[in-house]
């Protein structure tokens, strides 16, 4: 009999017993059950099918037969040249990937300009709050998301972080501009070559030994581990600036929802997946983001990385917003257990300065506290947070500075 793989394990039941059993950490193997309806998503139907058993097959398939017949290289040569949403493909790229492109990028019937066209001015108005919440809750977040951390590390692009964040960087900026899913923008363009990186990766990545001896999983990046990354941006960040008392009229969130429920389908994330509401997003993030959330060694070394994001990203103001920092605003953030996971030290200094000065300081920079009635100590501080949140956008705006093109990867992280 074959010895069993800690996947075998896993899947056949009993995942929490056998976790215990091998004595790993156990948050990451407890899989919760799937019970989200369909009725909540943006299509209000659909067949109810499991999503961890779901991946893109059009995409997979179609990726997986250019990287088997060598043309990967030159795909992303010719990729590179497609930049703008409405521009006509490059006609070196072959038939096959062109056809998919053209259906692949067309909007949904449910979308909707008059949203989007609110959603561009909440994000203008709140671009400060977005860059540190995508940077430091939903970045952060992600190395605790054990299947994303795994993937992340041991992919192409574990090799090359600085590289990594400003090619993620591109998305979230992308998505907050004017004409994210206009002829003349770029999201819809960045969104479908991370489609296609992604089937790169279900291709690849089960051929890396590395990934294989810790996964839980056969193929990587299902449709339910798209939508707990998913919950990781717009969920968190929304999460975070309720949680700081920023005001956000409904039809504002429901427009900031609305360009990531579109950017959900661009991504190839099937709609019967999309929560349709805020309501539906957060039953659906209880069921797949919270309990899933866990420490891994890939994660925590990610982490480790990822406080360094000063010296990694252009032009960050290394000097201010150091290490212990960026330590106490991820404690601050996203809480004691995900920080202790991530072995990033106590430090009572500015863990306290987080607990009692930041909500007064969004307080007095949103005119709801003046600078006088806040606590004396704010004035201090508030040069340190806003150095902060120029951080957040300059790690956003990181996605902007270059000529980045997202590209289809050939190959594992050799390490
Ligand atoms: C690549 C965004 C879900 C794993 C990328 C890239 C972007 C992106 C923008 C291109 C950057 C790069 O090539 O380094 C997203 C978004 C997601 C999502 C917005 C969900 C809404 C996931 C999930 C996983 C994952 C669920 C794994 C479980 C990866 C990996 C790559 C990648 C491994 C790198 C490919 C390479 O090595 O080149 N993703 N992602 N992503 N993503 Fe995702």
């Amino acid at each position: 009999m074959k010895t069993p793989s800690r996947r075998n394990v896993l899947a056949a039941g009993g995942a929490l017993g056998a976790a215990g059993a091998l004595g790993i950490a156990t948050p990451a193997q407890a899989r919760p059950v799937w019970t989200w309806s369909p009725e909540g998503s943006v299509l209000g139907t659909g067949t109810g099918a499991d999503p961890r058993g779901v991946w893109d097959e059009e995409a997979d398939q179609l990726v997986a037969d250019i990287i088997q017949r060598g043309d990967v290289q030159k795909v992303n040569k010719e990729l590179r040249k497609w930049l703008k949403n409405g521009q006509p493909l490059p006609s070196g790229l072959p038939k096959d990937l062109k056809d998919f492109i053209e259906k692949a990028k067309q909007l949904p019937p449910w979308a909707d300009k008059n949203k989007l066209a609110t959603a561009f001015h909440f994000n203008e108005k709140r671009g400060l709050y977005l860059g540190v919440t995508y940077g430091f809750v939903s970045g952060m977040m992600s190395t605790v998301i054990p299947r994303e951390a795994r993937a992340v590390y041991y992919s192409w692009g574990g090799a090359n972080l600085r590289d990594r964040i400003t090619k993620t960087a591109k998305l979230g900026y992308d998505i907050g501009t004017a004409n994210a899913y206009e002829p003349d923008g770029e999201l819809i363009v960045t969104c479908i070559k991370t489609r296609l990186a992604h089937a790169g990766v279900r291709h690849l990545l089960p051929k890396s030994p590395y990934w294989n001896k810790v996964a839980e999983e056969e193929i990587p990046i299902s449709q339910a581990d798209m939508m707990v990354t998913w919950h990781s941006l717009p969920t968190s960040v929304m999460r975070q600036l309720k949680t700081w008392k920023v005001p956000i009229p409904d039809n504002e969130a429901e427009a900031f929802l609305h360009s990531w429920q579109l950017c959900a389908y661009m991504l190839g994330i099937k709609e019967e997946y999309i929560p349709n509401s805020w309501d539906q997003a957060e039953s659906q993030a209880r069921q797949v983001l919270d309990p899933i959330l866990g420490p891994t060694p890939e994660g925590i070394k990610l982490a480790d990385m990822l406080l360094n994001i000063g010296t990694l990203v252009p032009g960050g103001p290394l000097k201010y917003v150091t290490r212990p920092i960026l330590g106490s605003l991820t404690r601050y953030t996203l809480g004691d257990q995900i920080a202790d996971w991530l072995k990033i030290r106590r430090d009572p200094f500015w863990d306290n300065v987080f607990n009692t000065l930041w909500e007064p300081f969004i307080a007095v920079r949103e005119g709801l506290l003046s600078l006088e009635k806040a606590p004396g100590a704010l004035s201090k501080f508030y040069w340190t947070f806003d150095e902060i949140l120029r951080l957040g956008v300059l790690t956003v705006l990181s996605g902007a500075q270059f000529p980045i093109s997202i590209e289809i990867p050939y190959s594992n992280n050799p390490n």
